[in-house]
């Protein structure tokens, strides 16, 4: 994204040619944890397509990898591949203490989250605007020692799936936007991924699951009117990863890696292994080729990769703490470490090429058009599309307007005086 600091830019819209100076616009970003870009195929879902009639729809979104929580989550917020803003996984760990910390854990560890990347709450409070955020990853953390106007951290063995919770926190969020002006919020639901998980996505209650969704979909957008919203409000709902059925020993020779001939786990000084598909290892000093070259080929569906060889399309390379070796797996299956402790029916966190690992979209609001299907784009792209519906000055980011620019009713370019002209 280029940034010109000698120059001013205008958001603006123009009708007869003239600049019209409107009121700005609030959004609502939602994510749905895991809800995956086909789950409204198999179910009825008249809320979502209700939505879909007065808004905008995408076929689907493609995350960046890692395809896990927090690191997705913060793309959404910053518009940078996990290589660039740092919140590369779950998991916080120090390699020299071996220490690890889990998801929720990990929430509260503020310089795993402020590595030099905004996300857009700061962003908009800089230039003049109100933002908050409710149990969003990344909410808890603190970015250059600030935080949002509003904000609550989601409680440790929260119930993700209590439905009543789900109303309450939708009119509380109604509430900051009428009564506290905020012109931004961020708004998470831990759901459908736990089911997913679970009970896998071909089950049953992953289908009532989103129907739960669909349900509270309805509820969001009646709330919002009842607020008196709905004129001014933008909601954009999407999520951070899709979710796939993985199959045990009896359906598949699974990958352990204690069983690969020529690997020594002796001969790695720290690992994350046993995290569904993906995993990363710092081999001991002069260990690096010997453990790749054990395990790279091992097994057809693992992948070894030594980090400055990661594909391209992954933007899985440069950062420091993304380590020396990096190990996925194939849909279907999960990387054991000594021997199987993993017993989730759903997965997420494999190559972000993979169709079961790309999220649902959809937009409404004043700045969206009205029953629009588009194709797929990146979740970097989400970014500046907000900054833009909010009309702020994005900070450098790994998205581009122009992949979602076809969204909006105005196709609307920004003005960029040189002030120097002037
Ligand atoms: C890991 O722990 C060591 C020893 O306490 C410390 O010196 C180092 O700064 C830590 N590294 C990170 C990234 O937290
Ligand atoms: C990001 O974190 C790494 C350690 O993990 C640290 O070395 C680096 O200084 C941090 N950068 C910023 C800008 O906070
Ligand atoms: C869901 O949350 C509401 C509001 O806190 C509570 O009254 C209710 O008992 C909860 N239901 C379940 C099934 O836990
Ligand atoms: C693994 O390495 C350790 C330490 O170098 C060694 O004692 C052990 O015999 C090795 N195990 C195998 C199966 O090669
Ligand atoms: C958007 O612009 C960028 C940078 O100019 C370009 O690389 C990209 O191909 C464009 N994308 C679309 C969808 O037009
Ligand atoms: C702004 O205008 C000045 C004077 O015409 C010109 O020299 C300069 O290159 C312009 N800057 C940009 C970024 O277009
Ligand atoms: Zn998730």
């Amino acid at each position: 994204m280029l940034r010109a600091a000698c120059l001013c830019v205008l958001w603006a819209s123009f009708i007869h040619g003239f600049p019209v100076t409107k009121e700005r616009q609030k959004l609502l970003l939602i994510s749905f944890d895991g809800f995956r870009w086909d789950y409204d195929l198999d179910v009825d879902t008249p809320n979502l397509d209700q939505m879909a009639k007065e808004g905008v729809k995408a076929q689907y979104v493609t995350p960046p990898y890692i395809t896990v929580t927090s690191p997705t989550h913060f793309t959404l917020l910053t518009g940078r591949y996990v290589e660039n803003h740092g919140v590369i996984h779950n998991m916080w760990f120090n390699t020299t203490t071996k220490e690890k910390k889990g998801y929720y854990q990990t929430q509260f560890v503020n310089e795993w989250w402020d590595n030099g990347t905004l996300p857009i709450w700061i962003t908009a409070e800089r230039q003049g605007l109100r933002a908050g955020s409710l149990h969003f990853p990344g909410t808890a953390s603190s970015y250059q020692g600030q935080v949002p106007t509003v904000r609550e951290v989601e409680p440790n063995y929260y119930d993700y799936k209590n439905e009543t919770l789900w109303h309450e926190n939708t009119d509380k969020v109604m509430g900051w936007f009428r009564d506290q002006n905020l012109d931004f919020v961020s708004l998470y639901f831990g759901e459908p991924d736990g089911t997913g998980h679970r009970y896998g996505p071909d089950s049953q209650e992953r289908k009532d699951m989103v129907k739960q969704v669909d349900r509270t979909v309805g509820y969001i957008r009646d709330s919002a009117e009842k607020h008196g919203l709905t004129e001014r409000l933008n909601i954009i709902i999407t999520a951070d990863h899709g979710m796939t059925t993985i199959y045990r020993s009896a359906q598949l020779e699974e990958i352990t890696l204690s069983k690969i001939p020529g690997f020594n786990f002796s001969d790695v000084s720290f690992h994350l292994l046993d995290y569904g598909p993906t995993g990363m290892m710092l081999p001991n000093p002069g260990k690096l080729e010997a453990v790749y070259k054990a395990l790279k080929g091992a097994h057809p569906h693992l992948h070894v990769y030594k980090k400055e060889e990661m594909p391209e399309h992954l933007h899985f390379t440069k950062n420091d703490r993304i380590l020396p070796i990096i190990l996925w797996t194939d849909p279907g299956y999960v990387l054991n470490g000594y021997f199987p402790v993993q017993f989730n029916k759903g997965e997420h966190g494999f190559d972000n090429q993979e169709m079961d690992m790309k999220p649902f979209f959809r937009a409404v609001g004043p700045a969206f058009r009205r029953n629009l299907l588009v194709g797929p784009f990146e979740t970097v792209n989400i970014y500046p599309l907000m900054c833009h519906i909010l009309g702020i000055q994005p900070d450098v980011n790994d998205g581009h307007l122009n992949a979602t620019q076809h969204m909006l009713v105005e196709a609307v370019e920004p003005l960029v005086i040189n002030q120097s002209l002037l």
